[in-house]
């Protein structure tokens, strides 16, 4: 193993899944649905597979897809892109985020991360020879400090990664500090990664703003996403890079040499899934605004501090009122003593003090995993 590689462990997910299965626990830790895809998406992958869809797919992804991405994005951001030039499809968002950071950064180039931070982009910028220059979103409102965020650039900054609306605190980035963002990049020469998976999943009176659609930004900015949040299918592992011509072709050039071509036939199912109406969105939205108030309900009768979020589909809790522990320990007690599983937020954080109180629970979850978890949580304060 590369001494790079060596200083990170295992995935605090597969760990706390692990444990979660073990204990039969309600597994509120790991954020994938636990209902299925649509039917009718289902059946065009099916059909794609019964078409004989099953060879390598187009390298930067089958014309139907692009053709599709292309006109969701017109449709949600009146954002132009070129099907042939501005779009590449990789195996998930992760893919997409290797590529992106693959193609930007040369080794000893500076990359500032917001942390808490999706467990995959500090290892990606280390694995690529890049320096991690983390900003806190600080609690209770995990927003960055705008003098902390100047003073994390220097004229070794070159990309800056963006996570709209963010895992896992669930903040939506308004215009304005997208465009504080924007300035300083421009003043810095920096470029921007957009991971914007959530982008289906924000909270009125939120509202998801693409950072590529502000002036100033298109020609910097990566933007990524992926059908597995808002098509729950987090399995297939259908995502997509979005930008210029040249970001684009940079990102290509890595996911050549990286899978080569994403799964064929989702491609086909995932073009379909874009184009769905208007209804299916906004019962996508209504769903998870109930399962979002269904957890803040249960989660209200506790001692732990809440924060209400924005987007995604993650709540983030305080469990200092209750406990001294580390978040650490504390879900692994939730596990194994009330049967709930949740995610310690400290391995979201570069230094894992700044989190260590904090846990994330998801709420992609049937009414039914909701329910369960609240009432085994009535108990929580014997902990
Ligand atoms: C912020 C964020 N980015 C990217 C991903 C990965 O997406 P995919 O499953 O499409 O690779 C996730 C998955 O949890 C995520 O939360």
């Amino acid at each position: 193993m590369n001494s790079r590689l060596a200083q990170f462990g295992s995935s605090v997910f597969a760990e706390m899944t692990a444990l979660a299965r073990a204990h039969h626990a309600v597994n509120l830790g790991q954020g994938f649905p636990d209902f299925d895809t649509p039917a009718e998406v289902k059946e065009i992958a099916m059909r794609a597979i019964a078409d004989g869809h099953n060879q390598y797919a187009v390298s930067h992804g089958e014309p139907v897809l692009r053709a599709a991405l292309a006109e969701h994005a017109e449709r949600f951001y009146n954002q132009p892109l070129n099907p042939d030039e501005n779009i590449c499809v990789t195996s998930g968002a992760s893919e997409a985020l290797w590529c992106a950071i693959q193609a930007c950064i040369n080794p000893g180039d500076e990359v500032i991360v917001f942390e808490p931070s999706f467990d995959v982009y500090i290892p990606n910028i280390v694995m690529a020879g890049g320096v991690v220059v983390p900003v806190t979103l600080h609690a209770p409102s995990f927003r960055f400090n705008r003098e902390e965020l100047r003073a994390a650039f220097s004229k070794r900054t070159r990309l800056l990664i963006l996570n709209t609306p963010h895992n896992p605190t669930g903040t939506v980035f308004t215009r304005d500090e997208i465009e504080f963002i924007r300035d300083l990049c421009a003043e810095y020469g920096a470029l921007v990664i957009s991971d914007e998976v959530y982008e289906h999943i924000v909270f009125a009176p939120n509202a998801h703003i693409r950072p590529a659609t502000i002036e100033g930004m298109g020609e910097r900015t990566i933007t990524i996403s992926s059908g597995g949040k808002t098509f729950s299918c987090t399995g297939w592992k259908c995502g997509w890079a979005l930008g210029t011509k040249p970001l684009i072709d940079a990102v290509r050039r890595v996911h050549q040499f990286t899978v080569f071509a994403g799964a064929t036939p989702f491609h086909y199912a995932i073009a379909h899934a874009l184009r769905l109406t208007d209804s299916f969105y906004m019962q996508l939205l209504s769903d998870y605004t109930r399962r979002k108030d269904m957890l803040l309900a249960a989660l209200r009768q506790t001692p732990l501090h809440i924060h209400e979020p924005e987007g995604a589909y993650f709540i983030t809790a305080d469990i200092s009122p209750l406990t001294t522990d580390d978040g650490i320990t504390f879900s692994k007690r939730m596990i194994t003593e009330i049967g709930v599983a949740t995610i310690p937020s400290q391995k979201f954080y570069v230094n894992e003090e700044h989190g260590r109180s904090l846990i994330r629970f998801c709420f992609c979850k049937k009414d039914e995993t909701l329910n369960k978890a609240a009432e085994r949580m009535l108990s929580l304060s014997s902990l």
